[in-house]
Parts: structure tokens; C-alpha cells; sequence
């Protein structure tokens, strides 16, 4: 514990000077800078190479921290009560008066907001006087950091300091629900639908990107790994990695389980796991069997397939 106190001070230090540090969390790791300073936040667009026009996510602490930047609401109420602090991230409206830094969210006035449940980035938020805005720690259309190492392997030593928390236990992305009028998904992640759904009692819209995109994550290409992925194959190919759902009585070193038993929950997490370590072998190709698409298995698939994408 001594070793963590002495590394969340290391970073409050850094994040009072506008510095961006990395930062745990049970989803993935993010690449945080204090949301209330235009050149903190800037920092975070220029080291991920993130397009300015797609807004990042706030962490809090606190309830009460969260009531001076944005407008509430009764859905915000019941899932928050039920979820949080936890792998889920709100779409509300911003208050006129809150000092969130307009390149957070490219001078639009709502915002995504969430409350992580990694222990060491809680006592940090607890200590600052300020929110977090931390996009995941990779660069702009890369494989998600889920360890302080694959933080490393994305920035090298451009980025001040990691905050190590271990591994994430989720290790997929928070779900991302708009409660800016109707309650919208609009991105699957550490949360299954059918639980919101349940909480909320009614069934809510996965807002799938079209044509138009609406939301800049929903970008075609992202979570790569920088070779061709193709997904619902039966057997590979020589040469090719194939990603497997349950493990196979005859296996070969081309192989690679996202769980033993098929268990969705299990392969969520490994996910980014293994596309990193895949990307660093030698494969021309990876290939996928197919994944059951339900409970995470949603989420898995959406992930695989704009990882897939041209
Ligand atoms: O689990 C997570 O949510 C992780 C950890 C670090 O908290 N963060 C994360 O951030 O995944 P990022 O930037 O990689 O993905 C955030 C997504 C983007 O697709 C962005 O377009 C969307 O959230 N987003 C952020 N602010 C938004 C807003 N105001 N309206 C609509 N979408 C927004
Ligand atoms: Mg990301």
C-alpha cells in the first residue's frame, strides 16, 4: 500500500501541472489530465493522436463532484444506484456553469461521464480537486491498453508516469447509455444489455453507427491490431492465428483461447489480451471462429469487427 500511496502522489503532482498520466481502471487503462484545463486535455489529444472532434469520458469520485458539472436525471438515478462505481458510462446534459475544458467534449454541451471501480484510481480522484478526462491509453485506432506494460508498449516514454493497477478485471470498454431524452446504448461493453434493461424496465436500443456517424468511436476502424482479421472461420489457414471461443482437444501453437468453456464473460477479458500478444508474433493474418452473439458475446463481436474493418 505504501508503494501505491507514494505512486498516487507521484501523479496528483504530475496532473496539477497539466501533465497526463496514465491510469488504471476495471475496464481498460486510460490516459488521463485534469478535465477542467484546456491545455491538460489538449496534451491527451496530441499523445493519442485522437481526432478534436471525438469527446472524451470524465471520471468522478463522487456524486457530488459530478452535480457541479452536469444535469441529473431519474434514469441517471437508477443505474447509477445499481452500477456504480462500475464498468458503465452516462451521456447527460453539461451545466452552463461547470468548468469542464471545452476540448473535452468539442464545445458540445453534453458529456460522458463515469465512476471507476479500481481502487488505486479512486483514491486518486478522491484527492484531486478535479475530474479526470482519460480516453483509453492507446493510440488513436489501436488495440486498448489493459496493463500498465501494454501502456508502455503504446507511448513509450512520452507519457510521464503509469499509475500500475494491476491488470483490468473487466478488460473490455464501459457500455456507454445516452440519457439525453429516450435512453440509448451507443456503445456494448463491460455491461450486458439485458441487466440495464432489467434496471430500467424497458428494453434499450443499441444505436448502431450508420451511415452518419453520430459518435466518433463508432468509427469504422479502431481496436486494431495492424493486420487483416477475419472473423467466423472454421479452420486456419498456414501462416494465420486463429482466436478461439472454448479449447480444442488437439491444439497447435497458432492457437489461441479467449476462454476454456466458452464462458463470454472470461473471453471479454482476454480479448485485447490476446490481439496484443497475436500483433506481436509474426502472423500475416488472424482468423476467428465464431463467437456466440449474446451476452458479452455482443460486445466481443463489435469489438472484432471494427477491429476487422478496411
Ligand atoms: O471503459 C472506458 O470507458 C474507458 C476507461 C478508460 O474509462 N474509456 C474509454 O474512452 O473507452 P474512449 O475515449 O476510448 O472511448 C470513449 C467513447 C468514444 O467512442 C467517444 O466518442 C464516446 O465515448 N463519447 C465520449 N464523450 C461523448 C459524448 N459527449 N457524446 C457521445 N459519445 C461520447
Ligand atoms: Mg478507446
Amino acid at each position: 500500500m505504501n508503494n501505491n500511496l507514494a505512486n498516487i502522489k507521484k501523479s496528483v503532482s504530475f496532473l496539477n501541472k497539466d501533465d497526463c498520466v496514465a491510469i488504471p481502471t476495471e475496464t481498460v487503462y486510460g490516459l488521463a489530465a485534469n478535465a477542467y484545463s484546456d491545455k491538460a486535455v489538449k496534451k491527451i489529444y496530441i499523445l493519442k493522436k485522437r481526432p478534436k472532434n471525438n469527446p472524451s469520458i470524465v471520471h468522478y469520485y463522487s456524486l457530488n463532484q459530478l452535480k457541479k458539472d452536469c444535469i441529473l436525471n431519474k434514469n441517471f438515478f437508477i443505474l447509477y444506484k445499481k452500477f456504480c462505481p462500475g464498468p458503465i458510462t452516462f451521456i447527460l446534459k453539461t451545466r452552463n456553469d461547470s468548468n469542464i475544458s471545452k476540448f473535452v467534449t468539442n464545445k458540445k454541451k453534453i458529456l460522458a461521464v463515469r465512476f471507476p471501480k479500481n481502487k488505486i484510481t479512486q483514491s486518486l480522484l478522491k484527492v484531486l480537486n478535479y475530474p479526470l478526462a482519460a480516453p483509453s491509453a492507446n493510440i488513436s485506432t489501436k488495440i486498448s491498453p489493459v496493463s500498465a506494460s501494454d501502456v508502455r508498449e503504446e507511448f513509450g516514454n512520452k507519457i510521464k508516469f503509469i499509475l500500475d493497477g494491476g491488470r483490468s478485471k473487466i478488460g473490455l470498454e464501459s457500455t456507454i447509455i445516452s440519457l439525453v431524452g429516450k435512453p440509448k446504448i451507443l456503445r456494448l461493453g463491460g455491461i450486458e444489455r439485458k441487466k440495464i434493461n432489467k434496471v430500467l424496465n424497458k428494453n434499450v436500443k443499441y444505436h448502431k453507427a450508420k451511415k452518419k456517424i453520430t459518435v466518433p468511436g463508432q468509427s469504422k476502424l479502431h481496436y486494431s491490431p495492424g493486420i487483416p482479421i477475419k472473423l467466423n472461420t472454421k479452420k486456419p489457414k498456414p501462416g494465420e492465428a486463429f482466436i478461439l471461443i472454448k479449447k480444442r482437444e488437439k491444439s497447435y501453437k497458432n492457437y489461441y483461447y479467449l476462454s476454456k468453456t466458452k464462458n463470454l464473460k472470461e473471453a471479454a477479458k482476454n480479448l485485447y489480451k490476446i490481439l496484443r500478444l497475436i500483433k506481436n508474433k509474426n502472423y500475416k493474418n488472424i482468423v476467428v471462429e465464431k463467437i456466440p452473439n449474446i451476452g458479452f458475446g455482443e460486445a466481443i463481436n463489435d469489438r472484432l469487427k471494427r477491429a476487422s474493418a478496411k
